[in-house]
């Protein structure tokens, strides 16, 4: 019978993504819900849900349990969480897997171990919870059990939690609010001051995707229709958005971005300051993917800048990892237990 190995939860604000022990990533989903506004009674749940989203009929709601780097809504967030693992383990339930979770680094401890009761409902055997920034590192690829200091940045949908880590802990690290959302955030803020266009939340999520660039140098410019309503008329319009005005709308996200980097670099030792500079900085999460933020974060620090190879996964794989070698990062495990 096949069964089912131990899995790591990557539970984000944007999206939950788990990676099997020796598998890889097997289950990629949006952190969503589609509710009955009245009843609350679920309509459907991840992917499903995010289709609907900006043309859900009046009365149903979407909601995303974590947000701003908090969660806002427990009950759902529990309910998604269960429906996730319960796709995954659900068929296995003599084979009860172990599970390792990064969640969100301004969870507190109550909603830490209600968490891990529900993992415990949903089929794991034990759960255990490890700091974002390890995991990172480690699904990247990182040996973080050198003592040389790496710098990994995880810019996710809410939160940018930046990290340097040396002998498999965390040195130093400062969680900013700026991140992907706020990208889309920015850009409907332009469209609507630039065209007078009100545009939704996934049209900004698609434009941004498509064509966005967090370079304002960029000599070739691309553009993409979107479709919105007009702000003077009320009347639905469309307008051109180019990849130099998404790079216009992300200046202040990244300038705020590149501050958080310095200011974190600038609190941690000599040495490990060194160890910074010569090996570069790693960015991960799904926020690294915007075109040229790469390019433009070493062009501004002068520092070689990497973005790991499936930036949105790597929480998710490092979580797994460590399942599939617990002694090399017993530590990893005993330092988020002990800090907890
Ligand atoms: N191709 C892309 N270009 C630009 N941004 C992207 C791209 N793909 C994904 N993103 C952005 O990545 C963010 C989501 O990343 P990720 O899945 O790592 O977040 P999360 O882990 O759910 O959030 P958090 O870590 O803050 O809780 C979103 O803001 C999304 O818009
Ligand atoms: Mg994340």
């Amino acid at each position: 019978m096949a069964s089912v190995e131990d899995i790591g939860i990557d539970l984000g604000s944007s999206n939950v993504i788990i990676a099997e022990r020796g598998k890889g990533v097997v289950l990629s989903e949006p952190a969503v819900l589609a509710v009955n506004h009245d009843t609350r009674n679920i309509i459907s749940i991840g992917t499903e849900a995010y289709q609907m989203w900006g043309r859900q009929p009046s009365g149903v709601a979407m909601v995303r349990p974590l947000q701003k780097g908090s969660i806002q809504d427990f009950d759902m967030l529990s309910i998604m969480l269960n429906y996730f693992v319960m796709r995954v383990v659900g068929k296995h339930l003599f084979n009860r897997p172990r599970a390792l979770m990064s969640v969100s680094a301004t969870s507190n401890e109550i909603e830490k171990r209600q968490l891990i009761l529900r993992m415990l409902e949903a089929g794991a055997r034990r759960t255990q919870l490890i700091e974002r920034p390890l995991a990172a590192a480690l699904g990247a690829g990182v040996p973080i059990n050198d003592v040389t200091g790496r710098m990994v940045v995880d810019i996710g949908g809410a939160t940018t939690d930046i990290a340097v880590i040396s002998s498999g802990e965390i040195m130093a690290r400062s969680i900013l609010g700026t991140a992907g959302d706020t990208f889309t955030d920015e850009l409907i803020r332009y469209v609507r001051l630039k065209h007078n266009l009100l545009i939704g939340w996934r049209t900004a999520e698609d434009l941004k995707s498509a064509i966005g660039t967090a370079d304002i140098q960029e000599q070739n410019t691309l553009s993409l229709p979107a479709a919105g309503r007009n702000l003077v008329s009320g009347l639905p319009r469309q307008a051109d958005i180019t990849s130099l005005e998404c790079a216009e709308a992300a200046e202040e996200p990244l300038h705020a971005l590149i501050e958080g980097l310095h200011s974190v670099i600038e609190r941690i030792p000599a040495e490990l300051a060194n160890d910074v500079f010569d090996d570069g900085i790693l960015l991960t999460g799904g926020g690294a993917r915007l075109r040229s933020l790469r390019e433009v974060i070493q062009r501004e620090m002068q520092i070689p800048v990497f973005v790991a190879e499936h930036p949105q996964d790597c929480i998710a794989l490092g979580c797994a990892l460590v399942l599939e070698r617990p002694s090399e990062y017993a530590r990893v495990l005993g330092e988020s237990r002990r800090g907890r």
